[in-house]
């Protein structure tokens, strides 16, 4: 079982920081930081390897139903223009599978499975309010994404 530990505020600001950068440098719309800022995207590690692969790999971890999952939820929920679920590769942090990040809360999930896709949805995405059983203790979250 993982540990509930959350990244800092300030690694949590500074992440996010970053993120809004990254996206207000790339968009031809000046704009995009504001809306970004307003809407959640769920990054889906969908990053797959051979079964017996030492570092193992989410798609071996189910992430492809989890994004299936969590995709169908938005659609019946009505909540696509609040959130987006995004497939990405290997965000190395392979041990968690699967592996989903929740953007721009720098908030990262492990061992998440399909059936822990509607708390996440509900919990996260509408209440705003990370699943705390599923975070990734802070030593091993993503926050090598921009280094
Ligand atoms: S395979 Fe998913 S984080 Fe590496």
């Amino acid at each position: 079982m993982l540990a509930s530990i959350r990244c800092p505020q300030k690694a949590k600001a500074d992440f996010a920081s970053l993120w809004e950068l990254w996206i207000s440098i790339s968009s031809p719309n000046p704009g995009a930081g504001k809306m970004f800022r307003e809407k959640r995207y769920v990054l889906v590690c969908t990053n797959e390897r051979e079964a017996d692969h030492p570092k193992g790999s989410c798609t071996n971890c189910g992430s492809l139903e989890v994004r299936e999952r969590m995709k169908l939820l938005l659609e019946e929920k009505n909540l696509k223009s609040r959130a987006r679920i995004l497939a990405t590769s290997c965000m190395d942090v392979c041990e968690n599978g699967a592996v989903v990040c929740v953007m721009p809360d720098n908030v990262w999930y492990g061992g998440v499975r399909p059936e822990d896709a509607e708390e996440i949805v509900e919990k996260h995405l509408v209440n705003g309010e990370p699943v705390e059983r599923l975070l990734i203790p802070e030593e091993m979250s993503g926050l090598s994404l921009f280094g």
